[in-house]
């Protein structure tokens, strides 16, 4: 008996038995885990690629020969009904090392779970999400991450605020597609950093030019380090949706990466927006910036300059389906726009949250000088955001946990336009 304690598991037949119940047989498995951790998961890390209300993606990254005999052990937190289970390996590109991967499916939502990688590794945790959005839905959002010091403090300042999950829209270990070390070093740091104790926190991510050898136009291949972690969620393309039950729909595009803006990204988007005419939330994130604080934009022609496809392509759709809000990264400054329709301010317009400065700073036009800007500051930050009944709220903080902004939206029905 290799896993399975055998005074506890002969104490639990006996039991079962005598309730002439076999299915408790194993109920009370209670695998015999190592007093001291002697084994550590390096990059470990949670992610989905389907509803997070009833699955979570569990990944690290390690040596084919420290996988052997390494089953994920999982198990409600409070009960002792372990189970366990193996995943897939892909290769950790241009490296000897592999990444792990076991999607746990069928788990119960709103519920706290246990797990272990094998069982000498130390006992680490995650939450499901609800299954229905009748309690607050909160989470972080940021862009631009790398692997400094900044990025460190604003990965501690993320976990500080026990988000449900994070969501970083691009840029997110500046490895360019050709350095396993920055890739791996930047998993390092998230696996450390965003973590609340024992409780992991989940990460979700759009593809940005740093993620690619050669920035735009590239194939899926210039982006292996990417994939090579999140292509459960972008099986297929570089743009997705993430449906959480009935109340959440996050959608991450591809401004030019891997995919061009228009054509058949585009079409995708039509329709994937359509299909969600009735969630009541929905939520799109993108690198480039459809409404930049930093790089060049004439807003007296809005169909050049930085964000034109986004401009020409998306924003009609955005506006159309009245999403709740585009978060957008990539200029190292924060920004909030007014809400935008057409090109100008209108209150029935969409509005548009960035601009990537987890751990990159520039310093931003001011909203004197770009009249869409609502708010713009020189700070690095990460944003919290609250979905409560009808109320989107969204707040900024400085790395050092300064407020910098607010915004408080209530939910508009959708334009319908024909
Ligand atoms: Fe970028």
């Amino acid at each position: 008996m290799h896993f399975i304690d055998r005074r506890r598991f002969l104490q639990s037949s006996s039991l079962a038995l005598a309730a002439g119940y076999s299915r408790a047989l194993f109920a009370a498995e209670t695998p015999e885990f190592a007093e001291q951790p002697s084994f550590e998961p390096q990059g470990l890390f949670l992610t989905w690629q389907r509803d997070p209300t009833t699955t979570m993606t569990i990944q690290w990254i390690g040596k084919e020969e420290e996988r052997a005999r390494r089953p994920i052990w999982f198990a409600r937190a409070g009960v002792d009904d372990w189970s366990q289970q193996t995943g897939s390996v892909r290769d950790f590109p241009m490296t000897e090392k592999k990444v792990f991967r076991t999607e746990l499916t069928g788990l119960a939502p709103d519920t706290e779970y246990r797990f272990r990688v094998g069982l000498d590794s130390a006992e680490q945790r995650f939450r499901t999400m609800p299954a229905k959005a009748t309690n607050p839905i909160h989470f972080v959002s940021g862009g631009d991450a790398g692997v400094g010091s900044h990025t460190e403090a604003t990965n501690r300042l993320a976990a500080a605020q026990a988000p449900q999950f994070v969501v970083l829209g691009g840029d997110l270990a500046y490895e360019n597609g050709r350095s396993p070390e920055t890739f791996y070093q930047f998993l390092s740091l998230y696996s450390r950093g965003l973590r609340e104790e024992k409780r992991l926190i989940p990460m979700l991510a759009c593809i940005g030019n740093h993620e690619v050898n050669g920035s735009y136009d590239r194939g899926r291949d210039a982006a292996p380090f990417f994939y090579s972690v999140f292509d459960g969620l972008f099986s297929d393309t570089s743009y997705a949706c993430l449906d959480f039950g009935d109340y959440l729909s996050l959608v991450f595009l591809d401004t030019n990466h891997n995919a061009p803006v228009g054509g058949a990204q585009t079409d995708w988007l039509a329709q994937t927006l359509k299909q969600r005419e009735q969630m009541p939330t929905v939520f799109c994130f993108d690198h480039v910036p459809t409404y930049p604080s930093v790089r060049p934009v004439n807003f007296d022609d809005l169909e050049v300059g930085t964000g034109a496809d986004n401009r020409k392509h998306w924003s009609p759709l955005f506006e159309r389906y009245n999403v709740d809000a585009v978060f957008e990264h990539h200029d190292h400054a924060y920004k909030r726009t007014h809400p935008m329709l057409d090109g100008h301010i209108d209150k029935r317009g969409v509005l548009y949250l960035g601009d990537g400065s987890w751990g990159k700073l520039r310093r931003p036009a001011t909203p004197e000088q770009r009249p869409f800007l609502a708010v713009s500051h020189e700070a690095y930050h990460l944003s919290v955001h609250r979905i409560e009944g009808d109320q989107r709220s969204h707040v900024a903080l400085t790395d050092t946990g300064r407020v910098v902004d607010v915004c408080v939206t209530t939910k508009k029905s959708r334009l319908k336009a024909s």
